[in-house]
């Protein structure tokens, strides 16, 4: 048996953290024979329904679980952490943008990203889906400079799986056989879902489908998506949005073959994207590391939407500049 790995999970008393817990508690996440630790972190008052929490994983007797600390402390929370998976964050509602978000949520990153630097294990590998999610999971960055920026991550996943989903109903094939598909950006309605090089059984999808109904209703649509389901069911994504965080860190753990993937990562000035924003790229993941895919061709179309959501990060990250030492 492997020796147990520990994963923190932070709003786990949420309603992401509801659909989220217990898969990785049955393995879903890091394999079924990797034993874990459970690290919840949770706000004063929200301890008491996080017991509830606890009291359920435990009635669930699963086999890979060690042990679960539950705390409203994130020193003890991210305590040597191998993974930690920063969910807690105020969800927007009907008629607000993400980056409405910002100053509510901003500053809970910032204390986190110290309590990470000094704390978790020096390999720790972090997703941020709080939202605004890139730039939250900048800051956490920023405040954690003993850590390798590429340790941080944000999540664009779920708008890679919507972007997928949407493309295989629309040329009636299974989401499996769609492939190659990007979101370039943020986690945002400025984010850009890119089908120019992706294809189906081999042909490629920009020659299957017409470029408008890819402007004016594909690419809105996946921006958009999370208000839909906002005014669908009066909260936010939340089993979705769970999902995409497995996914996410099951491809940066045990990784992606071939497949392309998307991912908020740390920007090294690929395809001219400012250096050290987080900005989702297509990425290939393998030995527990991540890359972008490089060399990609981007035309014209494309490149105008790539610098909107660059500009949008640069606008988000120079609000929050109190909170990004050097
Ligand atoms: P929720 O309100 O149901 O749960 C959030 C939890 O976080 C609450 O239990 C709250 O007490 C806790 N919390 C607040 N501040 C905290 C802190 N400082 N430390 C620890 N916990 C804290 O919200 P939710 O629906 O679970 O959504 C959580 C976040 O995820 C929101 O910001 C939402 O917008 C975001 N989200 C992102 C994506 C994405 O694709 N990146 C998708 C869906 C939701
Ligand atoms: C989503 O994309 O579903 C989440 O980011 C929640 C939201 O605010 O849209």
């Amino acid at each position: 048996m492997k020796e147990p790995v520990r994963v923190a999970i932070t709003g786990a008393a949420g309603q992401i953290s509801y659909s989220l817990l217990f898969r990785i508690a049955s393995g879903q996440m890091l394999g079924r024979d990797q034993p874990l630790i459970l690290q919840l972190l949770e706000i004063e008052p929200a301890m008491e329904a996080l017991s509830g929490v606890v009291m359920e994983l435990d009635d669930c007797a699963f086999d890979l679980v060690k042990d679960i600390v539950a705390t409203d402390d994130p020193n003890e929370a991210f305590e040597s952490v191998d993974y930690a998976m920063l969910v807690g964050s105020r969800p927007r509602g009907p008629g607000m943008e993400r980056k409405d978000l910002l100053e509510a949520n901003a500053q809970i990153f910032s204390d986190q990203g110290k309590a990470l630097d000094s704390r978790a294990s020096s390999q720790v590998k972090v997703l941020v889906v709080g939202n605004p999610a890139n730039t939250n999971c900048l800051i956490a960055q920023r405040n954690a400079p003993h850590l390798d920026p590429r340790q941080f991550t944000a999540m664009t996943r779920l708008d890679h799986n919507r972007a997928k989903s949407l493309l295989s109903k629309k040329l009636s094939v299974h989401v499996s056989e769609v492939s190659g598909l990007s979101i370039w950006g943020n986690h945002s309605s400025t984010q850009y879902p890119d089908v120019s090089h992706a294809s189906v059984r081999g042909n490629s999808i920009s020659d299957l489908i017409e470029q408008t109904w890819l402007e004016s209703e594909f690419i809105p649509r996946v921006q958009q998506r999370g208000a839909e389901i906002i005014s669908a069911r009066g909260l936010s994504s939340a089993a979705s949005a769970a999902n995409a965080a497995i996914e996410h860190m099951k491809s940066w753990v045990q990784g992606t073959e071939e497949q392309i993937v998307s991912m908020g990562v740390y920007s090294d000035g690929s395809y001219g994207v400012e250096p050290g924003l987080i900005y989702s790229f297509p990425c290939t993941c393998a030995g527990g590391n991540w890359e972008i895919v490089k060399g990609l061709e981007v035309n014209s179309f494309s490149q105008g939407r790539m610098d909107q959501t660059e500009a949008e990060l640069i606008e988000e990250r120079d609000a929050v500049s109190h909170l990004l030492p050097d």
